[in-house]
C-alpha cells in the first residue's frame, strides 16, 4: 500500500477554506516558520479510499475471534454507546456545577454501589484510569493505611505471585515497597510453604489475581488470606480477572481488603490499542479514609462531591475520573440486571469447552478445570517440530484469528494464554479450536508454513526487533529508510527519515 505522501500531487486539496479575512496574528519572528509545511496533498476521495484502507487492515472484536488472554476482549454493545451519546451525558462540563451534574453524580453513586456490592467490599473510589493505576493508587492507600498506624518504617514488603502481570511488581517499585515472589505450587496455588517462609512483621501485602494469569483459582485462598492477616498484613486483588467469578464468589468474601476492577475488560469498552480504560477501585471501611478525593456521596436525594477526606491519599486522576468509561459500564451491568452470574458463567463455560477441545493436541501444565481462561503451552510441538508459540500465533493469523496471549505467565514455556469470553458463540469456539488442531496437525506435516506464517496478512513476518527499535514515524523526503546505514547498536537509537 503506497504512503499518503507517495500519493500527494501539488494542488491537489481534500477540501477548501474560506478566505482568511480576520487580522494576522502576531508571531514572534523566531518562532516563525521560514517554510511552509509539507502536507500530503490529496482530493478527499483519495483521503477517504487511504484511510479506510487502513482501517480495514486493523483487527478488532468487531471484525473476528479475539481471544487475547487477561485482557477479555469481549463485544461491546451498541446500546452502550447510544447511552454514552445522550446530551446529557455528552456535553457535560467537568466544571459544571454540582446541581446541574445530579444524573451524572447519580449514574457514578450507583456504579460505585454496584463495585462495591460485586467485591464483598465497603467503598469505592472510580477515579483511576487504569488497571495499572489502580494498583499504585491501592498499594498507596496501603502505605497511607500502615503510615497512620505508625508501622510505615517496619511495613516495607509487598508479595506477589510468579505468575504475576508485569504491572504489579512496577507498582510496587514505584509505591516504594520491596518486591518479593512467591512461587507456583504443581497444581497452580500459590505453594502456602513458600508463602509462610516469606510472610513476617516486615510484610505490607501481598498482590493477587485470583483467578491467577493461569485461570486457575487458588484452592487455598481462605489460608493464603489468614497468613497474611495473622501477621497484620493487607491483601490486594489484582480484578483483571473478575470476568471470572462476578456474582458468583467476590474478593472481600475471600480475604482481599483492596480490589481494582478493569472496568474496560470486565465491563465492556471498546480497548485495545491504549485506551480508554477505567480502574475503580473498592476497599475494606477500614481503608476508606485514605480513598482519593473528591468522593461522590448521596445525601438524602442529593448527590455532591466530598472533599472533606483529611487522610485522603488525594487526587489520582483529574476530575471524578473516566466518565464516558463509567457510563459504558453502568450500561453493560444493568443490562444484565441480577443475571450478571451469567456473564461469568458464561465465559468460564466458553473456556473450560474450548479447553476440552484443544488438551489432547496441545500440553496442559496445569490439569485442572479452568476459569474463564486457560494456559496452553506448545512445547511438545517444539520438542517434537521445533514450531514455538509465536509460530502458532502467527499462523492463527492466517485463519482470521487475533492470536491469544503468548509467553504470559512466564511460568508456562511456550505458553498460550486463551481467554474467549461470555460473547462467543458456539461455532466460533469450533471454528478457533479447529484451526488450532490444525495447526498442530501441520506442525508435524509442514512445519515450514509455519515458520514463514502469516502467509494472508497485508504484512508477513516482522523483524520484531527492528520494528521495536527502529520505529519509523515519520516520512523523510529524501532518504528512503531502507537505504539507511543499520543503527550500531547502544542507547541512542533514532527514529529513521522516511516511511
Ligand atoms: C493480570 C493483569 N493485571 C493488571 C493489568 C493492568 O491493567 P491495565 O491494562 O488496565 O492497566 C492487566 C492488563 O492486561 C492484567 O492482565
Amino acid at each position: 500500500m503506497k504512503l499518503i505522501f507517495e500519493k500527494s500531487r501539488p494542488g491537489r486539496r481534500a477540501g477548501s477554506l474560506p478566505r482568511y479575512d480576520l487580522p494576522k496574528a502576531e508571531v514572534p519572528e523566531e518562532l516563525a516558520r521560514r517554510t511552509a509545511p509539507r502536507l500530503p496533498e490529496i482530493s478527499e476521495p483519495e483521503l477517504v479510499r487511504h484511510f479506510t484502507a487502513l482501517a480495514d487492515r486493523n483487527f478488532g472484536v468487531d471484525t473476528g475471534f479475539y481471544p487475547l488472554g487477561s485482557c477479555t476482549m469481549k463485544h461491546n454493545p451498541r446500546v452502550n454507546e447510544r447511552v454514552v451519546n445522550l446530551p446529557g451525558f455528552r456535553d457535560l462540563h467537568p466544571y459544571q456545577e454540582e446541581e446541574a451534574s445530579q444524573g451524572a453524580l447519580e449514574l457514578m453513586w450507583r456504579l460505585q454501589e454496584i463495585l462495591a456490592e460485586v467485591c464483598g467490599l465497603q467503598a469505592v473510589s472510580l477515579q483511576p484510569a487504569a488497571g495499572s493505576q489502580g494498583e499504585l493508587t491501592g498499594l498507596m492507600l496501603m502505605r497511607a493505611y500502615f503510615a497512620d498506624r505508625g508501622e510505615a518504617e517496619q511495613r516495607r514488603v509487598v508479595i506477589t505471585a510468579d505468575t504475576a502481570h508485569g504491572t504489579n511488581p512496577a507498582s510496587v517499585a514505584m509505591a516504594g515497597f520491596e518486591l518479593q515472589k512467591v512461587e507456583t505450587d504443581e497444581r497452580g496455588n500459590l505453594d502456602l510453604d513458600d508463602l509462610r517462609a516469606k510472610v513476617d512483621g516486615r510484610t505490607a501485602g501481598l498482590m493477587l489475581t485470583n483467578p491467577s494469569t493461569l485461570g486457575l483459582f487458588d484452592e487455598h485462598i481462605e489460608e493464603v488470606s489468614a497468613i497474611f492477616h495473622d501477621a497484620g498484613a493487607l491483601l490486594y486483588y489484582d480484578g483483571a480477572n473478575l470476568n471470572a467469578v462476578c456474582g458468583i464468589s467476590r474478593p472481600g468474601d475471600m480475604g482481599f481488603d483492596i480490589v481494582h476492577i478493569n472496568l474496560h475488560k470486565t465491563f465492556s469498552q471498546p480497548h485495545g490499542g491504549g485506551g480508554p480504560g477505567g480502574g475503580p477501585i473498592a476497599v475494606r471501611d477500614i481503608l476508606e479514609p485514605f480513598l482519593p478525593v473528591p468522593a461522590v456521596v448521596c445525601e438524602g436525594d442529593e448527590f455532591r462531591l466530598d472533599y472533606d477526606r483529611p487522610k485522603s491519599i488525594g487526587k489520582v486522576r483529574g476530575f471524578c475520573g473516566p466518565f464516558g468509561v463509567f457510563v459504558r459500564s453502568y450500561a453493560y451491568i444493568r443490562a444484565y440486571g441480577p443475571a450478571l452470574r451469567e456473564m461469568s458463567e458464561v465465559a468460564v463455560l466458553n473456556a473450560n469447552y474450548l479447553l476440552a477441545r484443544l488438551k489432547d493436541v496441545y500440553d496442559l501444565p496445569f490439569d485442572r478445570l479452568c476459569m474463564h481462561e486457560f494456559v496452553l503451552s506448545a512445547r511438545n510441538l517444539k520438542r517434537e517440530h521445533g514450531i514455538t508459540a509465536l509460530d502458532v500465533a502467527k499462523r492463527l493469523m492466517d485463519h482470521g484469528f487475533h492470536p491469544p496471549t503468548i509467553y504470559f505467565p512466564l511460568v508456562v514455556p511456550e505458553a498460550l494464554m486463551i481467554e474467549p469470553t461470555e460473547t462467543e458463540a458456539k461455532e466460533t469456539l469450533d471454528e478457533f479450536a479447529d484451526a488450532m488442531r490444525a495447526i498442530a496437525d501441520e506442525a508435524a506435516s509442514d512445519p515450514q508454513a509455519l515458520k514463514d506464517a502469516p502467509h494472508r496478512r497485508p504484512v508477513r513476518r516482522l523483524d520484531e526487533v527492528k520494528a521495536a527499535k527502529r520505529a519509523i514515524v515519520k516520512y523523510g523526503f529524501e532518504e528512503h529508510p531502507d537505504l539507511a546505514p543499520a543503527p550500531s547498536g547502544g542507547a541512542a537509537v533514532q527514529a529513521q527519515k522516511g516511511a
